[in-house]
């Protein structure tokens, strides 16, 4: 069962899911069951996090930060819809490029390169490769699925699974931005619902600590500010687009959560929206690397 507190509206959802193997159905919306991840997954979160993907590649200035070199390999955890894992596939052929989610991607209907291979697994179960086997291991964006007592034993996982001079990165983002009333509201009930699963919507800015608790070197940090809104050019339009889309994607979990109600989280979209019109907001990106001594 999911490690939080069950509600009546729950117990509702539950039984409407009933007989659906796997999936949980909240209002038309599919989430994964049996996972303290609270984003649906569905052809409308694919969406955005593809989105996503082009947003922070654009504003991190690449796939990845450390000096990779000849890379053998690259294991991405939580790969989402592997876009991550299909592009370093493109840009090192000759490196074999693992994506692991619980979830497999849907087909793109464009042939998969031959160095890239999807592997289902539980991040939360420890990963199914030997010590060492990869040269670079890359999380990003698992801040909603990782409970804050399970992150040490993650950054582990990941530092294990890397090779001896190997790299490990991890990308996360900072809770999302408190403007006016609506904005703070939207963020608070995402907190609120993220913490009777015990996941911490700050941890962002403890990535570079984790790296060195599980005991990597050479750890450099970066803190990227993403401008929102149609005033910062192109990546604040994507900025402002990704977080109505991301509270959209949360919105049935929360109200099937109790945490609010249909009418008044959509009352403070609609708000958030005329707030971020108003003001001059950003959306702050953690990043870490460390090597594997
Ligand atoms: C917000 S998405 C980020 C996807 C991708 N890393 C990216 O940046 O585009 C989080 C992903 O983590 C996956 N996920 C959630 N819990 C997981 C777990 N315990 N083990 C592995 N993957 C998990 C979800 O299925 C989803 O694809």
């Amino acid at each position: 069962m999911w490690p939080f507190k069950r509600h009546a509206r729950d117990d509702a959802a539950l039984a409407d899911a009933r007989g659906r193997r796997g999936f949980l159905f909240f209002g038309g919306r599919r989430f994964v069951a049996d996972a303290p991840y609270m984003l649906p997954k569905d052809d409308a979160e694919l969406n955005r996090l593809d989105f996503q993907h082009y947003m922070l590649r654009y504003a991190m200035r690449g796939l990845y930060a450390p000096p990779l070199g000849q890379l053998r390999s690259a294991l991405d955890v939580g790969c989402g819809t592997g876009r991550w894992a299909l592009e370093m596939a493109q840009v090192f052929p000759q490196a074999r490029i693992v994506a692991l989610d619980l979830v497999a991607p849907p087909a793109t209907g464009a042939p998969q390169p031959a160095n890239f291979q999807f592997i289902e697994g539980n991040a939360l179960k420890g990963l199914p490769f030997a010590d060492g086997a990869f040269d670079f291991t890359h999380q990003r964006a698992l801040l909603g699925a990782i409970p804050e007592a399970a992150w040490p034993g993650v950054a582990r996982e990941l530092a294990r699974v890397t090779a001896p001079d190997g790299w490990v990165q991890l990308i996360e983002p900072a809770p999302a931005p408190q403007g006016g009333p609506g904005m703070s509201a939207l963020a608070g009930w995402v907190q609120q619902a993220s913490m009777r699963r015990g996941i911490n919507t700050m941890i962002g800015s403890q990535v570079s600590e984790f790296l060195r608790q599980a005991g990597l070197q050479d750890i450099h940090t970066r803190e990227v500010e993403i401008p929102m809104g149609g005033h910062a050019g192109r990546l604040g339009v994507m900025a402002e687009t990704n977080y109505f889309t991301l509270f959209s994607s949360a919105r049935n979990f929360i109200i099937a959560m109790g945490v609010t109600d249909a009418a008044d989280y959509d009352a403070a979209l609609a708000q958030a929206r005329a707030e971020l019109d108003q003001g001059h907001y950003v959306s702050p990106y953690y990043m870490a690397y460390g090597r594997k001594g």
